[in-house]
């Protein structure tokens, strides 16, 4: 018996053709109405479903009486309920890795817009402002030198510290949950608490997974704690960030500025964000290059096919379900 994908989102056309020659596969199209109902009507025949951005648990899922396993297309499962699908014996998986240099990239060009205000002047220039040479109230800050500190020294949060290291001469603060004494010595990291870093770094960049403990890391007490001159670069979730208590600092200079990929609420539609000219809004695309989304797909899908030909798959987040 053929099994069942549903292809929700991230894969082309072209990926879905060759998922074809072992499956049958549902691609909800917006062309046919409502993809929130097209999704729900697929579910209950579905064996894989591979795709990103859409959270899953038990109110979503409980018609879907036939589905092994959820292949995501992200490095990020916080939109899954990772105990409910362990509980129901559904793996997870997700894409590690391949997006790591994309990620790390992007953020490094949100401290580097942000600071030198490019997408700001962009803006001013493209206006017709650019009558004379620019003065001190459109200078931005040195990146080059400064204090760069990473919350979440990962994968991800190392490929930005190189950057900034070797790159841009910066020394570099990290804090987490335990000391990597690889990168300390790679990088000349030094470990120190949340709150020394905040104290001290001109970049503050926030790279950590969100969970429970990882929720609102960044409230009123933390921004305080920061240098009136520095940035906070958020890539990793937006509720790691209360975002009022962020507004209220970009808007009273308590920050001197910052760099957001990552919102409470995605998409962001509407928000007072939008009138700050020393914020840089990005729509979530830390990941979101051809080559890298290309390469995350294809992991995604050879995870999927593994799970669903009771193969172990290689990036499986919940191993417990896995007996094969
Ligand atoms: C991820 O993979 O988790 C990134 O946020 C891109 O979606």
């Amino acid at each position: 018996m053929r099994k069942t994908v549903l292809a929700f989102s991230r894969i082309t056309p072209q990926m879905v053709e060759r998922l074809q020659q072992e499956f049958d596969v549902i691609v909800p199209n917006p062309k046919l109405g409502d993809i929130a109902a097209q999704f729900n009507e697929a579910l209950p025949k579905a064996h894989g479903l591979i795709g990103a951005g859409r959270p899953l648990g038990e109110a979503q899922l409980k018609d879907a009486g036939n589905l092994e396993v959820i292949s995501s297309v992200s490095v990020g499962y916080d939109n899954y309920d990772v105990d409910y699908l362990t509980r129901r014996g559904i793996a997870l998986t997700n894409t590690p890795d391949v997006l790591t240099e994309s990620t790390a990239d992007l953020g490094f060009s949100l401290i580097m817009g942000s600071a030198r205000r490019t997408a700001e002047l962009d803006a001013w220039t493209k206006a017709g402002q650019w009558k004379a040479t620019v003065g001190p109230d459109l200078f931005g800050s040195d990146v080059h030198g400064k204090t760069l500190g990473i919350v979440g020294l990962g994968n991800i949060g190392a490929a930005i510290a190189r950057r900034g290291r070797f790159g841009f001469n910066m020394p570099v603060l990290y804090s987490g949950n335990s000391r990597k004494p690889a990168l300390e010595a790679e990088l000349g990291a030094t470990f120190c608490a949340l709150d020394e870093l905040l104290a001290k770094a001109d970049f503050v960049c926030l790279v950590v997974p969100l969970s429970d403990k990882t929720r609102h890391l960044i409230s009123r007490r933390e921004l305080a704690l920061m240098k009136k001159s520095a940035f906070l670069i958020n890539i990793s979730r937006g509720p790691v960030v209360d975002e009022p208590a962020l507004v209220d600092a970009l808007q009273s200079g308590l920050i001197r500025g910052a760099g957001l990929d990552v919102y409470e609420r995605e998409p962001l539609a509407e928000s007072p964000l939008f009138a700050l000219k020393n914020v840089v809004t990005l729509p979530h695309i830390g990941s979101a290059t051809g080559e890298t989304r290309t390469a995350m797909a294809e992991r995604a899908m050879d995870n999927l096919t593994a799970a669903l030909k009771g193969q172990r798959p290689a990036d499986l987040v919940n191993p417990s379900v896995f007996k094969g």
